[in-house]
C-alpha cells in the first residue's frame, strides 16, 4: 500500500493522513519498507518552481511547467496534474529530512517546507 503525505506549499501545514490531523511544518511521514510513499503538494498548480530535496540533494526540479531533473527517476514518479511525487521501493536510506523549496517565477525563493521520512520494516 502507498502511504500518503500531504504538503501543502501556500500555508504551513502537513496533513499526515496516518493520524488525520493537519500537523505542524516539520511533520513525520512515514514509508514501508519496499512500499511507495506520495509527497503530494496540494497547490502545485500555484506554484511556478519548486524543488524536493533530501538532506542537501537536489532530488526533484520542477520548473516551465516540466521536470528539470529527478535523481530517483528510475524509481519515483512526478504527477503533475495532481502534483503527486511517487517514490517506489522504499529502502532505509530513505529515511530523513525531505524539504520542498518554493520559488516565485523569477528564480527567487518564498518558501519551505521539511518533513522528515521514516522509513518502518521488518
Ligand atoms: C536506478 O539508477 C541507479 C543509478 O543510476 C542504479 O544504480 C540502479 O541500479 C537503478 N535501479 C533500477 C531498478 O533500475
Ligand atoms: C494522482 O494521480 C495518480 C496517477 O493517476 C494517482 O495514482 C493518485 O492517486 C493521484 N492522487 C490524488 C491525490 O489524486
Ligand atoms: C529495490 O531496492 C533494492 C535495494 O534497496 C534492490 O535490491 C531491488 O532490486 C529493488 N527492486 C526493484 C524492483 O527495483
Ligand atoms: C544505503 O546507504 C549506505 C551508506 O551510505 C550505502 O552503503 C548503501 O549502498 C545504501 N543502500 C542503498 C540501497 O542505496
Ligand atoms: C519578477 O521580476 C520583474 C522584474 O524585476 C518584476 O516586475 C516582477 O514583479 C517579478 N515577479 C515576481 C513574482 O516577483
Amino acid at each position: 500500500s502507498i502511504q500518503i503525505c500531504i504538503v501543502f506549499a501556500t500555508f504551513i501545514v502537513f496533513m499526515n493522513l496516518n493520524f488525520k490531523i493537519a500537523v505542524q511544518d516539520g511533520a513525520r511521514c512515514y514509508g514501508a519498507l519496499g512500499g511507495a510513499v506520495d509527497l503530494q503538494l496540494m497547490d502545485a498548480s500555484e506554484i511556478k518552481r519548486f524543488q524536493w530535496k533530501k538532506g542537501g540533494t537536489l532530488i526533484l526540479q520542477w520548473k516551465n511547467n516540466q521536470i528539470m531533473s529527478n535523481i530517483i527517476e528510475n524509481r519515483s514518479l512526478f504527477i503533475p496534474s495532481n502534483g503527486t511525487f511517487r517514490i517506489n521501493n522504499l529502502s532505509r536510506n530513505d529515511s530523513g529530512e525531505y524539504k520542498l523549496v518554493i520559488f516565485d517565477s523569477n528564480g527567487t525563493e518564498t518558501g519551505q517546507r521539511t518533513l522528515q521520512m521514516l522509513i518502518q520494516g521488518k
